[in-house]
């Protein structure tokens, strides 16, 4: 059941393939074979997956399925999907699809689930018919970036008269920015924290509840509701007990969108919309249960990144929009993948002697092009790219449109293609203006962005990285990196509140600490 990935057969045959592979460029394989497009793509429910401008040919994909099946990728499937406790350090069960699989009358989640849906949508008409008009909704990591990326990317469908914010940072700049903007008489205050533990969130429900408690007459039980897995922290930090929506252990914090944590969602753009994106998500679910091996979108993705870094060196993956609706969607992702897959042993406690997750980054097309595209056309790093395109505009400007496409589409092609030495011609500085080409890219093209499809994109990535994590035999769903640096703030606070000189630390933590005190 549990394997070390160098030591299978199928990883082995990969690596004497990549040696044959090594020898040929895209350019020539796209030359040799007009077909590699249709052979190399993906369609499901307007989605295209199209992964032909990587360095792999059939064989590639054979062998990578062998992979899939050696690591018994079925198998640790099935568990996550039954609910069996695959979080084993955590002793929890990995369960968020089951937020989103509506019809399943024997899961014991789907049925919490759905109660806690209909408290969501009595709770969404309840401020329709009010006069609130500002929705903050405070929290961090996963309790933020999900429900930012969703109002955000579909906030032409948003209803006009209510606002949403989104307030996370410690840093106390980020939520005066808000309540500067806003009337405390029309504001709701969402407190999001599973844990209801996190020093960020806590901080800023306090400095808003003060904000608030300043006008006379205002109550906070009529302006503050939370959700959280732990309804006693809720109830004790002073939210009414029926303003509090629960979720639950076995949703993981950067896989909880799903859950009451999405209402703000459901608040900016309805219960109805947020039920699409669950199907949207539930559509993809029963896609990676179903679809065979080399015409399954998440687990193509996740096997070609093992493919890209392990034997194309490829320890960077960039995610690049080329629609301004996803602009936060290369942040949500640095948290999905770096939080579930940045680790260095494996399940067993033993040390990884493999990349594990790949540093994530991106931004939206076409900025990009004119900030970091300069290293990914002719750095000495190898970096694999997603584009993510819409083939609908949410406006009328067609040109502007076929322009932001055409470039993505461009780009692409001049990432696997290159530019010789030849093709530059006898100029001044030719050999600054080679491209090497060869450089991978998959494509990801939406036939239009709505609830339904946006559940669709999150959940191809949710799964992708559950394969991921499941090919290096780690445990994707726990995050105790986060644990020492967090512990070590709260231990210097004390420290940099006092206005004594430096303990006796290091002296770089000592010299900044001192920084700070004579210059604060
Ligand atoms: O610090 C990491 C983390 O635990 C994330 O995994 C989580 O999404 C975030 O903090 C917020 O946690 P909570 O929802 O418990 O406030």
């Amino acid at each position: 059941m549990n394997h070390s990935l160098t030591q299978l057969p199928s990883y082995q045959a990969l690596a004497s393939h990549f040696e044959e592979i090594k020898l040929h460029s895209m350019r020539e394989m796209f030359a040799q074979d007009e077909s590699r497009f249709s052979k190399f793509s993906v369609q499901l429910n307007g989605l295209l997956f199209d992964y032909s401008k990587n360095r792999i040919n059939v064989a590639t994909i054979d062998k990578l399925v062998a992979l899939f099946d050696e690591c018994d990728v079925p198998i640790w499937r099935d568990k996550m999907f039954s609910g069996e406790k695959i979080n084993s350090t955590e002793d929890r069960a990995v369960q968020h699809t089951a937020l989103r699989n509506l019809g399943d009358k024997n899961s014991a989640l789907t049925k919490k689930q759905l109660a806690v849906l209909l408290l969501i949508e009595a709770f969404v008409e309840k401020v329709d018919r009010s006069n609130i008009t500002d929705v903050v909704n405070i929290g961090i990591g996963g309790s933020h970036l999900g429900p930012m990326l969703v109002c955000d990317a579909l906030r032409e469908i948003s209803k006009p008269n209510l606002n949403v914010h989104f307030v996370a940072n410690v840093d106390a700049e980020e939520i005066n920015r808000v309540l500067s903007k806003i009337n405390p008489v029309n504001t709701l205050f969402i407190v999001t924290s599973k844990s209801f533990t996190t020093q960020e969130t806590l901080t800023n429900a306090k400095t808003a509840r003060n904000w608030l408690l300043k006008s006379e007459n205002l109550k906070s039980e009529n302006h503050f509701v939370a959700v959280t897995a732990d309804v006693e922290k809720a109830r004790k930090f002073g939210i009414a007990e029926d303003n509090i929506f629960p979720m639950w252990d076995e949703i993981g914090g950067r896989y909880s969108l799903w859950s009451a944590v999405g209402l703000s969602i459901a608040l900016s753009l309805g219960v109805d919309a947020f039920k699409r994106l669950l199907s949207g998500a539930h559509a993809m679910d029963e896609h990676f249960i179903n679809a065979p091996t080399d015409k399954n979108i998440p687990v193509l993705m996740a096997l070609l990144d093992i493919w890209n870094q392990h034997f194309l060196a490829a320890a960077t993956h960039a995610i690049l929009p080329y629609d301004v609706r996803l602009a936060y969607f290369p942040a949500y992702l640095q948290q999905l993948v770096m939080e579930s897959n940045g680790k260095s042993v494996d399940r067993e406690g033993n040390a990884l002697n493999v990349p594990s997750s790949p540093v994530v980054f991106g931004d939206v097309g076409t900025n990009a092009q004119h900030s970091f595209f300069q290293l990914l056309h002719q750095g000495t790093h190898n970096v694999s790219c997603d584009f993510i395109g819409v083939a609908k505009a949410a406006h009328d400007n067609q040109e502007q449109h076929d322009m932001l496409l055409a470039n993505m589409i461009g780009q692409t092609q001049a990432l696997m293609k290159g530019q010789t030495l030849q093709e530059v011609g006898d100029v001044d500085y030719a050999e600054h203006k080679v491209f090497l080409g060869n450089r991978i890219s998959n494509t990801i093209f939406l036939n239009e962005l709505n609830p339904y499809s946006l559940g669709m994109l999150v959940a191809m990535y949710e799964h992708k990285t559950f394969v991921q994590g499941v090919l290096l035999n780690i445990n994707s769903f726990d995050q105790m990196g986060v644990e020492l640096g967090k512990r070590l703030a709260n231990d210097l606070l004390e420290n940099i509140k006092d206005q004594s000189p430096g303990a006796d630390l290091d002296s770089s933590t000592n010299g900044m600490i001192d920084f700070y005190k004579q210059n604060k």
